[in-house]
């Protein structure tokens, strides 16, 4: 397994232009299952998790299926068997979405439950719960999701909580089935509302993604498309902490400040100087880091996908600040991690509390999800010392060329590879 090496502390400058958005392109990759023609995506982030949902698709018989520097292409039409076997989804549990795509196009669908993960259970029984709603008989055996349907009926319903992939699959259910879907206490994230946009672009009649309600008027086929994959918000947010946290002053390039309003409005808060623009934020080196507390929520509050790398700068922040996860049940195993680097850091069930500036010392860590792997590597620029993080392959899931981008903002890190 590679590893990843820092040398810090790092002193970062320049300029970094951000990838794709990934949680934007796996639902848009399984939206092409739908489609009857050729469908482009461009700003496709040169990530595992691409990679892995590619290998889905293939496998359930998508053409074509090619990706060229950041562009991805498709020859969506016939379809193989609807059978996404276990070895492939328990790599990715996105693998998911294409659950209502398959039931939309072909009727019926075999699809390895996710499983859980480091981060909580993330059962799918939101998702299971309104397509069958909309028709489908649905039911799980031998860890298999096992769903048929004539065709789907489009219905009313709500959310008893917000998510993202329940959002999205259940949108991608509807665009193909009989009259109109009406979904409410839908997520709101800007990933939802670049596939609904998707969506529309193949012929999709579809009102309302990202908002909580989404209106989905079926259609009989969709045609293909080209679209623009947004910015990715998290990684955004990830290399504005990782300055804020080495007192470093760089410019953000490609990405979309306004995805970002509530982890811009809280980096102010703890007196991070940032010159917002278009399609840039510039961070400037300016005094230090107040503490200030967190509370994880869906968008478009503090988003959790950013709460491990928050945590992270707080330890170099004055004062105690109190980290609140609300979205997912298990997502503090960076705290053990940051401790090994001299953090103070307390755990009492959502809550860390984060006593500041701890002076960081480099070490030997593990990496355990995407989100704390990035964790590490804020914590690792900002430590004295040598920072190894072990499972770098976490961090290939979701983070496109990451010691490239970090090398040319002039940090000491390297991939010791396996
Ligand atoms: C998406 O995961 C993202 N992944 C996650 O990003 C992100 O952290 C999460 O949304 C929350 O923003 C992708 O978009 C591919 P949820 P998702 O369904 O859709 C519970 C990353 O690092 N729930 O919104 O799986 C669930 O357990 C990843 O890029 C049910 O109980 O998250 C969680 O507590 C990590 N039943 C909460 O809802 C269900 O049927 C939110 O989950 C579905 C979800």
């Amino acid at each position: 397994m590679d590893r990843i090496r820092i040398q810090g502390p790092c002193r970062l400058s320049g300029s970094v232009r951000v990838s794709g958005a990934k949680n934007a392109v796996l639902p848009e990759m399984a939206a092409a299952l739908l489609v009857d023609g050729t469908v482009t995506l461009r700003n496709v982030p040169d990530v595992r998790d691409v990679t892995t949902m590619a290998k889905v698709l293939r496998h359930l018989g998508l053409r074509g299926l090619v990706v060229e520097g950041d562009v991805l292409r498709a020859e969506g039409g016939d379809l193989g068997e609807p059978q996404a076997p276990y070895d492939l989804v328990r790599q990715m549990r996105a693998s998911i979405l294409v659950l209502g795509p398959l039931l939309a196009r072909q009727g019926r669908a075999r699809v390895s439950l996710p499983g859980g993960c480091a981060i909580g259970a993330r059962p799918i029984d939101l998702h299971i719960e309104a397509l069958r709603k909309m028709g489908a008989t649905i039911g799980v055996e031998h860890g298999y999701v096992v769903a048929s349907c004539r065709r789907l009926k489009g219905a009313e319903f709500s959310f008893e909580k917000k998510t993202v992939t329940g959002t999205e699959n259940l949108m991608m259910a509807a665009v193909l089935a009989e009259g109109r879907t009406v979904m409410k206490n839908c997520a709101t994230e800007p990933e939802v509302t670049d596939l609904g946009r998707f969506l529309n672009a193949c012929g999709a009649g579809v009102e309302g993604a990202g908002t909580e309600t989404i209106v989905v008027d079926g259609v009989s086929r969709l045609t293909g498309a080209e679209h623009q994959v947004i910015p990715d918000r998290i990684e955004t947010g990830t290399f504005l902490m990782a300055a804020a946290a080495t007192g470093s002053g760089i410019t953000v390039e490609g990405c979309r400040p306004r995805h970002l309003g509530a982890v811009l409005a809280k980096l102010k808060e703890c007196g991070v100087a940032l010159e917002v623009g278009e399609e840039e934020i510039v961070v400037r080196p300016d005094g230090p880091l107040r503490s200030v507390n967190v509370i994880t929520s869906p968008y478009p509050e503090f988003p959790t996908d950013l709460q491990a790398q928050y945590m992270a700068l707080m330890t170099r922040a004055e004062g105690v600040s109190i980290v609140t996860e609300t979205v997912f049940e298990n997502r503090f195993m960076h705290v053990g991690e940051l401790r090994r680097m001299g953090a103070r850091i307390v755990v009492h069930g959502q809550t860390a509390i984060v006593a500041g500036p701890s002076p960081l010392s480099g070490a030997p860590v593990m990496a355990s999800d995407l989100r704390a792997s990035a964790c590490l590597i804020v914590a690792g620029l900002a430590a004295a010392g040598e920072t190894i993080i072990d499972r770098a392959y976490h961090i290939d899931r979701g983070y496109a060329q990451v010691e490239r981008k970090f090398q040319e903002l002039g940090a000491r890190m390297e991939r010791i590879r396996a």
